[in-house]
């Protein structure tokens, strides 16, 4: 068998460790032959592409990034795209090809599926808003950077009486805030999927400071939303999939605080590094056992199906399922936050 193999969209800690697991498995264990695709779509749009062999996995298991490249290259948005397509993976004579993808990835691999293109799917994403899986390559990681972050604000806030609010990264989804706030002890959390109310959050720290504290911490997903646009909104630009490029939501939360409850306040972006750096255990873990889900799919002719992970075991979903709708936090989760609020 001829494999092709990509990592698009934004990069996470977890990749490496996917590309590891199919080129040892499919090339080291049974013999295939395995293609890498430079910077996701575009590697295919344009053929730039590379054999990878088991000495080209050597030690980056615990190493961030993806060693292929990535981009949020849309197939879809580009002259004659989906045959482009066809034509790279006929010259190479693939029998088909893995994309390991969050949202954009996978929606255009779900459409190139319905095409007839061989495409099977690995979901990764820090933000976990995929569906039809329990937890995404790359976002336990990110669950441990921004705790750490919530962890190391908490001394510095204390010292200082300062509300500190942290901004995480999630477009559409709180999964990472709604973590790192549970596990950080954040005293309010700010997510996409709840409207917040400026007044009732400025009203939620002075009743905390005036019962016992001297400071709060407030993490806020860079997603979030002010209720009835009751807060400006930095100006974001749209990326090649649509999606917004978010980022500095806290820089108008944290001067808003501050002058409406008149405690001092300082904010933080953690932006990018929540993406960058070694992988936790988790995620190397749950990228290895997907890759060898996902030669294991490819031998069986389960194209247009995703390897995740569903219960704590691994299965195959149709790639449609992935990206029909968007996992965002459950109620449940959401009250038991809210159970440490303020
Ligand atoms: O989807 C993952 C993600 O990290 C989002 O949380 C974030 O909004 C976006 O990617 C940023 O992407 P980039 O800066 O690479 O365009």
């Amino acid at each position: 068998m001829r494999l092709g193999l990509l990592t698009g969209g934004g990069d996470c800690p977890g990749l490496n460790a996917v590309i590891r697991a199919v080129v040892r498995d499919a090339v080291g264990r049974r013999g295939d032959e395995v293609v890498g695709f430079a910077d996701g779509w575009l590697g295919v749009l344009d053929d730039d592409a590379r054999t990878l062999d088991t000495a080209a996995v050597r030690g980056i298991i615990h190493r961030g990034g993806t060693i292929l490249g990535s981009s949020g290259t849309n197939p879809f948005n580009h002259d004659r795209g989906p045959e482009r397509i066809e034509e790279t993976l006929a010259r190479h004579r693939l029998d088909g090809l893995i994309a390991i993808g969050g949202e954009g990835t996978l929606t255009a691999a779900t459409r190139l599926a319905d095409l007839g293109v061989h495409v099977i799917g690995v979901p990764k994403t820090i933000d976990n808003d995929l569906s039809a899986n329990d937890y995404t390559i790359g976002f336990h990681t990110a669950v441990g950077v921004a705790t750490e972050a919530v962890d190391r604000l908490h001394s510095t806030a204390e010292s200082h009486n300062r509300v500190m609010v942290v901004e995480v990264m999630g477009r559409h989804a709180g999964w990472i805030a709604i973590s790192a706030g549970i596990a950080g002890g954040a005293d309010a959390t700010l997510i996409p999927e709840r409207p917040f109310d400026l007044d009732e959050v400025c009203a939620l720290l002075r009743t905390r400071h005036m019962r016992s504290a001297s400071f709060s911490i407030v993490v806020v997903a860079e997603g979030a939303l002010p209720v009835d646009h009751s807060m400006p909104l930095p100006a974001y630009e749209v990326d090649e999939n649509g999606f917004p490029r978010l980022g500095g939501i806290s820089a108008v939360l944290g001067p808003q605080i501050q002058e409406r409850t008149g405690y001092d306040t300082r904010v933080t972006i953690l932006g990018h590094t929540q993406r960058g750096g070694s992988p936790v255990p988790f995620d190397r873990i749950l990228a290895t056992r997907l890759g060898v889900a996902a030669v294991a799919l490819a031998t069986a002719g389960g194209w247009g199906r995703m390897a995740a992970l569903s219960g704590g075991e691994i299965v195959d979903v149709p790639l449609a399922d992935a990206v029909a709708e968007r996992k965002v936090v459950p109620d449940s989760l959401i009250r038991t936050a809210e159970v440490f609020t303020g």
